[in-house]
């Protein structure tokens, strides 16, 4: 069976392609490489032995979206990674990601509802609770304004999801509410590979220790949480690939109980900044070099899934730890720039 991927060359597309590979599906990948490099197709190979079919495709352009859905007919699926999704980045250029995240959203929909058949996963983000009032968050938590137009077009998208369900019965859908993907492949062919200065923790930690970065700060000290530093939950990227593959599976398989759902993708378990660096000194026998510095804006307390959903409904659970991801990341860290 044929998985469109599209951003199927980023950080969590690249980990959900060799789990699909895995599971036996053929993969066709979309991206248009303005955060990715081609040569992720080549981790991907090596890990699998498999090479997916790609096409260089920019989603804006309404026209080669119709083309694409021309050539590929029989799809068993789509899951809809391509996206910007940087937070700072969307503040200062919320009509970007408007474009990018909403509107090649609205010409992937169109294309699908003509179908006969469709089934389709979405990216989606805990950053659509914002600050929940309730620890741990399930999916019933209420979604919350924004704090950014990055997180705006995670609660749009699946507004705009919902409604086109609500008409479309032939359309099966899940949002898929990321907590905080961190780690790389254990085999170090792929993992996360920031552009510029990282603005997520762990990728700020292991460039900080290979010595690419000077200094971590640590954004506040003087929260209300056991260390004074925010909590987060930290979930394997491999582990979060897996789930791709498991919901897809579950539309594939007509087990979907509605034709939009919605699941919460975490451990269930909050990590603070500090554990974290914790966990990396211990996995990488290295101290790092940070130092506690001002608050950051916008960001949450604490957020940490509910997970009872994503194991009971979807049958799906973490399996891989902290320290697992922190161990993968540093040697992804090393093996790019050694
Ligand atoms: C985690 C914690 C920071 C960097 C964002 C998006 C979310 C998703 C994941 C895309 C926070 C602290 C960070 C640093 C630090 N993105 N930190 N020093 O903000 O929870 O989530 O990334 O899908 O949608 O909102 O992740 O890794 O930026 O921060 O102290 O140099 O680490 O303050 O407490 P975040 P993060």
């Amino acid at each position: 069976m044929k998985v469109l991927v599209t951003g199927g060359l980023g950080f969590i597309g690249s980990h959900t392609v060799v789990e699909l590979q895995n599971e036996g599906f053929e993969v066709v990948i979309i991206d248009d490489l303005s955060n990715s490099s081609l040569d992720v197709l080549g981790g991907i190979e090596e890990i699998t032995g498999k090479k997916p079919v790609f096409q260089k495709l920019d989603l804006k352009i309404k026209q080669d979206v119709i083309d694409f859905f021309e050539k590929h007919k029989n799809l068993a699926g789509v899951i809809h990674f391509a996206a910007n999704k940087a937070v700072g980045e969307s503040v200062n250029n919320p009509l970007m990601y408007y474009e990018n995240n909403i509107g090649t959203l609205v010409y992937m929909l169109q294309r699908l509802t003509k179908l006969k058949q469709q089934n389709f996963i979405f990216s989606s983000s805990c950053t659509v609770y914002g600050q929940a009032e309730e620890l741990p968050i399930t999916e019933n938590a209420p979604v919350q304004s924004a704090e950014s137009p990055y997180g705006n077009t995670k609660q749009v998208g699946e507004e705009i999801i919902r409604d086109t369900c609500k008409v479309n019965e032939k359309l099966n859908a899940i949002a898929l509410r990321y907590f905080n993907p961190i780690g790389a492949h254990s085999t170090a062919q792929i993992g996360e590979l920031p552009i510029g200065v990282p603005q997520n923790l762990v990728p700020y930690i292991t460039q900080t220790a290979i010595g690419l970065r000077e200094q971590l700060s640590v954004f506040g000290g003087d929260y209300p949480t056991p260390d004074g530093t925010c909590i987060r939950d930290y979930i394997h990227v491999v582990d979060l690939a897996k789930a791709h593959v498991v919901a897809l599976k579950r539309l594939i398989e007509n087990k979907n109980d509605s034709n939009y759902e919605i699941f919460n993708l975490g451990t269930g378990k909050g990590s603070s900044v500090l554990e974290v660096i914790n966990s990396f000194e211990k996995v990488s026998g290295k101290k790092l070099n940070y130092k506690i510095v001002g608050r950051r804006d916008g960001d949450v307390i604490a957020a940490y899934a509910e997970t009872s959903k994503a194991n009971d409904v979807l049958g799906w659970k973490t399996e891989l730890t902290l320290d697992d991801a922190m161990d993968s990341a540093w040697k992804w860290e090393q093996k790019i720039r050694g």
